[in-house]
């Protein structure tokens, strides 16, 4: 069982701003920064795309499933999920019971503009990336509005302003 800590957990699409908002956020906040991605990374020594080949999407998963149970055993932290975490049913109960949930709503447009065809982001390279941000945000998201405790639209703003809209929200 996961203790409750103040950590703030930041959800959302590729394209969100999750890790640019995140690293902002932990500064201002005196929180360290964590990253689900980057730590599936540092832990494997090699990129998502090399996993999503090797293990498919599902040992990803797996993988990120282990890097967000330890990043939530640290107390006061920022943690950026993958666009795709509450797609793994025991993160989502997880989440469920965290205090501080922030979705970083955006706009298909802005994911579109945003998202850049990276090795981070395997699920974009063998498709129409537009296509493929519509298709998941279809599915995802329902649980990202469930599952959140505060709602940031970031459309129209940059990083900084969506941290500090954060903190105020935060109360
Ligand atoms: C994914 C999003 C990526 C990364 C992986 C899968 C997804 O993270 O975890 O490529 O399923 O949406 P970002 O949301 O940080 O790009």
């Amino acid at each position: 069982m996961i203790n409750q800590t103040d950590s703030i957990i930041l959800i959302g699409p590729m394209g969100s701003g999750k890790t640019s908002t995140g690293r902002i956020l932990a500064k201002e906040m005196g929180y360290v920064f964590a990253d689900t991605d980057e730590e599936v990374v540092e832990r494997t020594g090699v990129s998502i795309a090399y996993i999503f080949d090797v293990e498919g999407e599902s040992g990803f998963r797996q993988r990120e499933h282990q890097a967000l149970m330890k990043l939530l055993s640290k107390n006061n932290a920022v943690i950026a999920t993958g666009g795709g975490i509450l797609t793994y049913d025991e993160n989502r109960q997880i989440i469920m019971g965290h205090k501080n949930v922030v979705y970083l709503k955006t706009s298909l447009e802005k994911q579109i503009e945003r998202a850049t065809v990276s090795d981070n982001r395997p699920l974009l390279i063998d498709a129409d990336p537009a296509l493929k941000l519509q298709e998941l945000m279809l599915t995802r998201e329902p649980l990202y509005e469930e599952i959140s405790t505060i709602k940031i639209d970031t459309d129209q703003s940059a990083p900084y302003e969506i941290a500090l809209e954060i903190i105020d929200k935060l109360g």
